[in-house]
């Protein structure tokens, strides 16, 4: 049996911080002891410290805080090489940078080089969890899931589902998109912490029959997730609207197809129909919050406090390539700008709720992962009080720990992540990283 323990401040939710108080749990001086992987128990070090073994390795961490790892509901591995392409909005930057960007996944020498290096980057942000786009190759799935599976990620991916209105190279006829998600999913799927979701890419480049194949898949596996975009952009919506004429709105094309369930996570909806918001929350489907794409693809502002008081799950989203940035640390500070300008507050702990617990949550994975709790695998942060001369300063007049966990989410990115542990395992971090290159 290994065990450790790791001693510092430490922040956690156990449930959405609106509900009350008892919801945030923060030891200024806490530990937390990992066996096997798992928190065994997190609390004060007062009266922990004392009761641990001698035989068991504190490592103490100052001037940082210890968070759970974060998810990221909404990513896209085969756009990392054209993050920060300029100038164009949604449909035009898909058909500009996006799918030339996603044919090159056709070799699987490509996927099997470039999936190290987006998982990477992610847990090198603090990411340690996500929701996954692979491209319509199967080659960049299996590539994907084997190099999470090698990291012992906590991971949810799928093969996107296209048969229309993209490059030929891209699409395939909805009977195959079918049967080679269904063979990944026997695969992949409960394979070590990974986990399938079915993936058709949005309502323009699928027909009927494929959105069809995608609720028959959810139907037939009711534990796999499904993953979309749904009404980001207005030239997209319009699209929708002339492709199937027969649906009353957007989500009614989705519903139709039998893909609007509770383990459904929508990206974007940014311009939902009027009662489109109720139906989600009825279906208990979940959003992905992109503010950082929606900003960046002039795609438009999401109604953050409507979304809430539907009562709907809210995971954030980096969506890169269309987001700037992997980190959501970044997305959070995106997040409040996009609902302050609409008159709404994101306080720091409900900004780390949907990058933490309420992102676990939309991804089904909130009994494993998404708080620090015993019980809970054990993929947690240590974010950097010291991670910039300027968060530094900043941090040096700070009263509390709400107001620096706001001053990481504002001004923090990947500088800011000290540790990062999967499954009590050290594997990304500058601190990590500063080790790795002297050794
Ligand atoms: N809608 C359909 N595909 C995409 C994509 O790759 N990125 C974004 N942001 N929106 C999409
Ligand atoms: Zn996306």
């Amino acid at each position: 049996m290994s065990a450790s323990a790791h001693r510092g401040e430490i922040f956690t939710l156990t449930d959405d911080p609106a509900k009350g108080a008892e919801a945030t749990v923060y030891h200024a001086d806490g530990v937390m002891v990992i066996e096997d992987g798992l928190i065994t128990a997190c609390g004060a070090w007062d009266i922990l410290g004392p009761t641990l073994s001698p035989d068991i390795p504190v490592t103490h961490h100052k001037n940082g805080v210890m968070v759970p790892g974060f998810v990221d509901a909404h990513v896209h591995f085969p756009q990392l090489s054209m993050i920060a392409s300029p100038g164009k909005q949604l449909m035009d930057w898909l058909k500009s940078y996006t799918f030339p960007a996603e044919e090159a996944f056709a070799d699987p020498e490509y996927c099997k080089a470039a999936a190290p290096v987006f998982l990477d980057a992610l847990l090198a942000h603090g990411t340690t969890s996500a929701l996954v786009f692979a491209s319509v190759h199967e080659q960049s799935v299996e590539a994907l899931f084997e190099a999470a599976h090698a990291r012992n990620m906590r991971l949810v991916a799928g093969k996107v589902l296209m048969d229309r209105d993209a490059p030929d190279a891209l699409l395939e006829p909805a009977e195959e998109g079918y049967r080679k998600s269904k063979a990944l999913i026997e695969r992949w799927h409960g394979k070590g912490r990974l986990g399938y979701a079915v993936t058709p890419r949005f309502a323009p480049t699928c027909s009927k029959e494929s959105l069809q194949s995608a609720g028959r898949l959810l139907a037939e596996y009711p534990d796999i997730l499904l993953q979309t975009h749904l009404s980001e952009n207005h030239a997209e919506i319009a699209r929708v609207a002339e492709l199937f004429p027969d649906a009353d709105d957007y989500l009614d094309v989705y519903e139709q197809s039998g893909m609007v369930g509770d383990r459904s996570v929508f990206a974007h909806c940014v311009h939902l129909e009027e009662g489109a918001l109720s139906r989600l929350a009825k279906a208990r489907s979940s959003i992905a919050f992109c503010p950082s794409s929606n900003l960046f693809l002039g795609s438009g502002l999401m109604d953050y406090e409507a979304a809430r008081k539907a009562g709907i799950e809210i995971g954030l989203g980096s969506d890169v390539g269309a987001g700037t940035s992997l980190s959501l640390l970044a997305t959070m500070s995106e997040a409040y700008k996009v609902a302050h300008i609409k008159g709404t507050v994101i306080a720091a702990e409900q900004a780390f709720y949907h990058a933490t617990l309420g992102g676990a949550r939309a991804l089904h994975m909130a009994d494993r992962v998404g708080s620090l709790k015993p019980g809970m695998e054990a993929d947690f942060l240590v974010l950097d009080y010291a991670a910039t001369p300027v968060i530094a300063g900043r941090m040096a007049v700070a009263r509390d720990v709400m107001e620096r966990l706001f001053v990481l989410m504002m001004l923090g990115d990947d500088r800011a992540v000290r540790h990062v542990y999967l499954a009590g395992k050290p594997v990304a971090g500058h601190a990590f990283a500063a080790t790795q290159q002297a050794a």
